[in-house]
């Protein structure tokens, strides 16, 4: 019996290990050597076409793709038409590819798309259209040699429809951090391995909510240091990933952010946009707890109706005439005049009880 008992566990922990040693969403794979293998994470549908020599975006997939990963492998370019027909895409995932250009309006069918991954590619830039992505949170665009995105930024609308909360830059041949306008909901950014020496304090001011910030292996210079270290701490933020200062620089020297950030204009138009975006999701809990409210009220009308309805005949003709009649002018008719209504037909228009 206790031999037994102990074979049951043995062989428990063994398969439970078997479990953990499988490959992510193992059920249901659909393998060939020729094909990307269909996943179903939670209720996503995710394909998998991973390190398979493709050098254009595979269109014979399923088009109600929402996972799509196209990691190492060597596409060069992204056309127009490349994600036109995979409009559900919430997660695209592209690093390590080839990737140098990008036709305009290759993103624009991607309107539920959060997140992107466009790390290790060859992109001198970022498509000015991904900041426009209505809902998009999650950028990443590390590892490229982005040297023509501080030029082409100054063609950037903002502030940008994207919600970005996320945004990796690290290792990109930066020298300044990427000004996108206020970024209201951003918590995040990765600027490390970057030739940065100074930061302006309206970038920075434009990221109000920043939670952390990674500029490590950045050259900031001892003034930007003192100020970003400063800003982080008015914020709130994490300084774990921003260079420590050697020395204490004076406010004539270096001067403190809280005047120019603080109280400059991007800063308080970006905790505006929080606060109007906080007051917005406060009016749909608002505008859906009165739709609730209103169901309440017809469930309950419309069992009271049927209950009324279920209720003997005579009383339900009387009460479709009462609602012909507003209430007030609802007629009062004895049981008398009723009968004599009933038996001298003529009189009947001048009777409320036919
Ligand atoms: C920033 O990005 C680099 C490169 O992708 C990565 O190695 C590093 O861990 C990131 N930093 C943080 C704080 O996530
Ligand atoms: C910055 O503002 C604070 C108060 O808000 C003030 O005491 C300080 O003198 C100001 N510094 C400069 C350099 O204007």
């Amino acid at each position: 019996m206790e031999l037994y008992a102990v074979a049951v566990v043995l062989l428990a922990l063994i398969t439970i290990k078997f479990k953990m040693m499988m490959p992510f969403g193992y059920a249901g794979v659909v393998q060939d050597e020729r094909k990307c293998q269909y996943f179903r994470p939670s209720r996503m549908l995710k394909i998998r076409c991973f390190d398979m020599n493709l050098k254009e975006v595979p269109q014979f997939l399923k088009s109600s793709v929402e996972i799509l990963d196209l990691a190492f492998n060597r596409i060069k370019k992204l056309k127009h038409n490349s994600f036109e027909r995979y409009t559900s895409i919430k997660i695209l995932v592209l690093y390590e590819n080839k990737i140098q250009s990008v036709e305009p309006g290759t993103f624009a069918p991607l309107t539920s798309m959060e997140e992107i991954d466009l790390s290790n590619n060859a992109l001198v830039t970022i498509p000015l259209e991904i900041f426009q992505l209505p809902s998009l949170r999650n950028l990443y665009v590390d590892s490229n040699e982005l040297f023509n995105l501080e030029r082409d930024l100054q063609g950037l609308d903002t502030p940008i429809q994207a919600p970005l909360e996320y945004l990796n830059v690290a290792d990109c041949g930066l020298e300044s951090l990427p000004n996108l306008g206020v970024l209201p909901k951003l918590w995040q950014i990765n600027a490390s391995s970057n030739p940065l020496t100074e930061l302006t304090m309206d970038t920075l001011a434009n990221m109000c909510n920043l939670r952390t910030m990674d500029l490590t292996k950045t050259e900031i210079n001892d003034c930007a240091c003192q100020q970003v270290n400063r800003y982080l701490r008015y914020v709130g933020a994490s300084a774990k990933f921003v260079p420590i200062c050697m020395d204490i620089l004076d406010s004539n020297v270096c001067p403190d952010p809280y005047n120019t950030t603080i109280d400059s204009v991007e800063f308080q138009s970006c905790k505006s946009e929080a606060e109007l975006a906080k007051a917005l999701s406060w009016r749909w809990l608002i505008i859906a707890a009165a739709a609730a409210l209103v169901a309440l009220v017809l469930i309950w009308y419309c069992y009271q109706r049927r209950a009324k309805k279920k209720k003997p005949r005579a009383k339900a003709k009387s009460k479709s005439k009462a609602k012909a009649l507003p209430a007030k002018q609802q007629p009062l008719v004895s049981p008398t005049l009723a009968l004599k209504c009933h038996n001298d037909r003529t009189t009947l228009q001048d009777c409320d009880c036919a």
